[in-house]
């Protein structure tokens, strides 16, 4: 299911929520611009309660819930309805909590090891963060040889002109970033120019490529 879902999505913006009503307001635009999923961190005392807002009043969007690293987090985002979890990295009670949990887990990973951690668990999809201090399509290549089947949301230091040297990689499923939601775009309430770079990502992202 997740695997479906991040291969619908293709690009995974992600906000660290501000103001509850201009989360939304960005959402709104994301949405408009042809994005099928948001990923809102738990980076911000309002994360909470702009993810709940989100998935109440932007129904489009499938809502993700970032930066989840315990599982008292795992519960929070549960409750306030995202529809599934994403982490930096992954721990065993993460693992154990999620394998319990009513959402799908995105895992981070940076290292071999660390994937077959998460295959070990049944998991197939990874986030790689931080993808380009970890050695970014370098890496993604690498990894393909000897985990042939596991899936890549490569994420941190992705930007407008790499992000799609990243998609085209076969092993990469979908790419996160804030690019498309940087802060001062938001601070100055840019929505032409947030919704111009989000349906530029699209774009990119719906052409056929190989999975
Ligand atoms: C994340 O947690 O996924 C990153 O902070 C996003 O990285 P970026 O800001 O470099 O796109």
């Amino acid at each position: 299911m997740l695997r479906e879902w991040l291969l619908e999505s293709r690009v995974l913006p992600v906000i660290t929520p501000g103001e509850v009503a201009v989360t939304v307001q960005l959402c709104r635009t994301l949405a408009a611009a042809g994005m099928k999923a948001v990923e809102l961190t738990l980076r911000s005392p309002t994360a909470l309660e702009a993810m709940r807002a989100v998935v109440a009043e932007v129904p489009q969007l499938r809502v993700a819930a970032g930066t989840v690293l315990t599982p008292a987090q795992l519960d929070q985002v549960q409750d306030a309805g995202a529809a599934f979890a994403v982490s930096p990295g992954a721990t065993p009670a993460l693992y154990q909590a999620s394998r319990t949990g009513a959402i799908p887990l995105l895992p981070g990973v940076a290292t071999a090891s660390e994937v077959m951690a998460g295959l070990e668990q049944g998991l197939d999809c990874f986030k790689l963060f931080p993808a380009t201090a970890l050695g970014g399509q370098g890496l993604l290549k690498a990894l393909a040889g000897p985990f042939p089947e596991a899936r890549f949301c490569p994420t941190g230091g992705l930007r407008a002109d790499n992000f799609r040297t990243f998609l085209a990689l076969p092993n990469v499923i979908c790419c996160g970033g804030s690019w498309m939601v940087a802060a001062d775009l938001v601070a100055a309430g840019d929505w032409d120019a947030i919704g111009a770079l989000a349906a530029e990502a699209m774009r990119i992202g719906s052409a056929p490529q190989q999975r």
